[in-house]
């Protein structure tokens, strides 16, 4: 198997953790230890200080799936699996897709979403946002055009990253109904699940909806434990699950003991973990809509509906790499850039997780201020 670096990543092995400043990041901060373990019910605290660390059920713990479950409509046990959510795209995209298969994803997209489908030899079509618009939108007329004969997979991701669009619920059913009307398996990254900025507008998870969906969420950026490596895909379609759950012997096997016992704790006690998130993000997102108030000449904005980021329009002359370089170099802050997307050379990535944001954001704008760009 032959495949392309993973240039977001890439990028972030270079910075992440020399940089002084994150801009960029997609996760909110990471939650103590301590913090997970104080929330843990008396049963849950046995199960912690009782935990024998051999070999777990390759779908997960009872406890686990049960803790999943409760965040679904319809999803029955037998209908979870859990893994590394990088694992879990891996496989599913070995397990559905053959060579010629046609593919359809969202442009720009987590690199990993289509790399994995194109070192298949399938084929990729992007569904790109529609440029008459102002704000990011994403026209399900536009992801219907795409659709062939061929065409075996729709993959989308609602909360959006990089572009935190959402689509309306009435768009998201025309997404559903496009997808079983052509018949197509569709992946949905719900990685952002629940980090909607007006927690009415969440939209229900693809797989209770469409009997052919399959849908990917975890621990990492809803919940502020990208630590613990875990996620899980969600389906009524068993068996593609029973697929994926017999690819992954030749990988994990199975998930961290430890893991399961925290992830189980956090989705029990899921709004602990997510109101201080949206609480950061909702600051931050005011906190950089007046930045781009005094700094409309610098770049342009679309402010996000949900998730943790954003991508902005640097109005400069050279490259965003070079950009993001130039002001890694002088100021110690990693921003993003729009190439790590293979998205032109104009865009960057910023994210709204980090309680530092303010000192970072005033860092950025003094930086601005008396660069001539
Ligand atoms: C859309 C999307 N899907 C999947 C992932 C992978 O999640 P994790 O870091 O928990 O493996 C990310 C991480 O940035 C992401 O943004």
């Amino acid at each position: 198997m032959k495949i392309k670096e993973f240039a977001v990543e890439r990028y972030f092995a270079q910075y992440e953790f020399t940089a002084k400043y994150l801009l960029s990041s997609s996760d909110c901060d990471g939650y103590p230890m301590e913090f997970v373990l104080n929330l843990a019910s008396a049963e849950e605290k046995e199960r912690w200080n009782n935990l024998k660390l051999g070999y777990t059920e390759t779908r997960g713990s009872l406890e686990l799936r049960e803790a999943i479950q409760q965040h679904y409509r319809t999803i029955e046990l037998d209908e979870i699996i859990v893994s590394s959510p990088g694992e879990a795209n891996f496989i599913l995209m070995n397990v559905v897709l053959s060579k010629g298969d046609h593919v359809i994803c969202m442009a720009p997209m987590y690199q990993s979403l289509y790399e994995i489908a194109k070192s298949l030899e399938t084929d990729i079509s992007f569904w790109e946002p529609d440029q008459q618009q102002q704000d990011w939108y994403y026209d399900p007329a536009g992801l219907e055009k795409l659709i062939r004969p061929e065409t075996k997979l729709t993959i989308v991701n609602f909360p959006h990253n990089p572009t935190g669009f959402s689509p309306s619920r009435v768009d998201y059913q025309r997404i559903i109904e496009i997808a079983r009307k052509h018949n197509l398996i569709l992946f949905s990254d719900e990685m952002y699940r629940f980090l909607d900025h007006n927690p009415k507008e969440t939209l229900d998870s693809a797989c209770d909806l469409y009997e052919n969906a399959v849908s990917l969420w975890g621990t990492a950026k809803t919940f502020g434990l990208a630590g613990l490596r875990l996620g899980w895909l969600t389906s009524k379609n068993k068996e593609i699950l029973q697929k994926v759950e017999n690819f992954k012997d030749y990988l994990s096997i199975c998930n961290s003991a430890t893991s399961e016992v925290l992830a189980t704790i956090a989705l029990n006690h899921m709004d602990k973990f997510v109101q201080p998130n949206l609480q950061k993000i909702r600051r931050n997102l005011e906190l950089f809509s007046e930045f781009h108030q005094q700094n409309k000449d610098l770049f342009d904005f679309s402010k996000p509906v949900t998730g943790s980021t954003a991508f902005i329009k640097l109005k400069i002359k050279g490259t965003a790499l070079d950009f993001a370089e130039k002001l890694v170099k002088e100021t110690g802050i990693m921003l993003l850039p729009a190439e790590t997307f293979e998205y032109g050379d104009k865009h960057a990535r910023i994210g709204f997780g980090r309680e530092n944001f303010p000192e970072v954001l005033e860092i950025f704008g003094n930086y601005l201020a008396s660069a001539a760009h």
